[in-house]
């Protein structure tokens, strides 16, 4: 374990994750979840609600293997996307399009500072991964925006999570969190299984935490992967979208 200071020049830390061995065994194989198919109608939504356009510099936390990183990038607007695995970095890295970056970082440990106009964490990037520090991610995420700029994250419902209680899930109704095991094919088609920690939020809460970061303006929306929609939140959809201004 590494002890560098991150978001600034010099050798990335290293910090370990629980996900780490996950992307390690699913490799380019995440992207046949369908979770991930939605990315264009995700990005064309958060281009609109964010305002998002050509020199304005995004930063995509938790960013996997760069699906939205590539997407933004591709619309002409320059992305940094930072990743705790070295494995989803290298894939994103791969087939970057000109005006997409990436690195390894912890999103726990970011010292970015006001360096960007937007920062996004997408489908658990690190905020709703980290337990008891997932207000810190989105404190990190709140500095690395200048002044006036925007922060958009999703987030699990709670609603939605113990009102559709997967046989095997275990919710922790104290820590809010939902602990899933499930299997994982590799590329290959090796299959391999993880216990997964998902934090899971009311709306309050998100605003709460959106006030504790120094955060403005806050919209929370009800989505659904592939289909974001400014709906206003309801115990019907799985995750929350929220937008809001430093
Ligand atoms: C479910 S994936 C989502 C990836 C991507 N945002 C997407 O929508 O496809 C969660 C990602 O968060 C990353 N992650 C988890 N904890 C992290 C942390 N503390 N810092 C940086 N990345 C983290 C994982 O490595 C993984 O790539």
């Amino acid at each position: 374990v590494g002890s560098a200071a991150v978001g600034v020049p010099g050798p990335a830390a290293v910090t370990d994750h629980w996900f780490e061995a996950v992307a390690d065994h699913a490799g380019p194989a995440y992207l046949r979840y369908s979770f991930t198919k939605g990315t264009e109608q995700e990005v064309d939504f958060l281009v609109e609600a964010l305002g998002l356009g050509p020199g304005q510099r995004v930063l995509d936390v938790g960013c996997g293997p760069g699906r939205h990183s590539h997407a933004l990038a591709r619309r002409g607007i320059p992305v940094h996307g930072v990743d705790i695995s070295q494995r989803f970095v290298d894939l994103a890295t791969e087939n970057a399009p000109p005006g997409a970056t990436f690195e390894r970082m912890d999103a726990r440990r970011m010292g970015f500072d006001g360096q960007f106009d937007v920062a996004i964490s997408l489908c658990q990037g690190g905020f709703g991964l980290a337990g008891d520090e997932d207000g810190e991610i989105l404190a990190r995420m709140a500095s690395a925006v200048r002044a006036g700029g925007r922060v958009a994250f999703s987030a699990f419902s709670a609603y939605f999570a113990v009102r559709f209680l997967e046989d095997g899930d275990s919710f922790d109704a104290g820590a809010g969190v939902n602990l899933e095991r499930t299997t994982v094919l590799s590329d290959e088609g090796e299959p391999a299984d993880f216990d997964l920690w998902t934090s899971c939020f009311t709306p309050r809460e998100l605003r709460l935490m959106c006030a504790q970061a120094g955060l403005t303006d806050v919209e929370v929306w009800s989505v659904t992967p592939g289909r974001y929609g400014h709906r206003a939140p309801s115990v019907d959809e799985p995750e929350f979208l929220v937008v809001a201004s430093r």
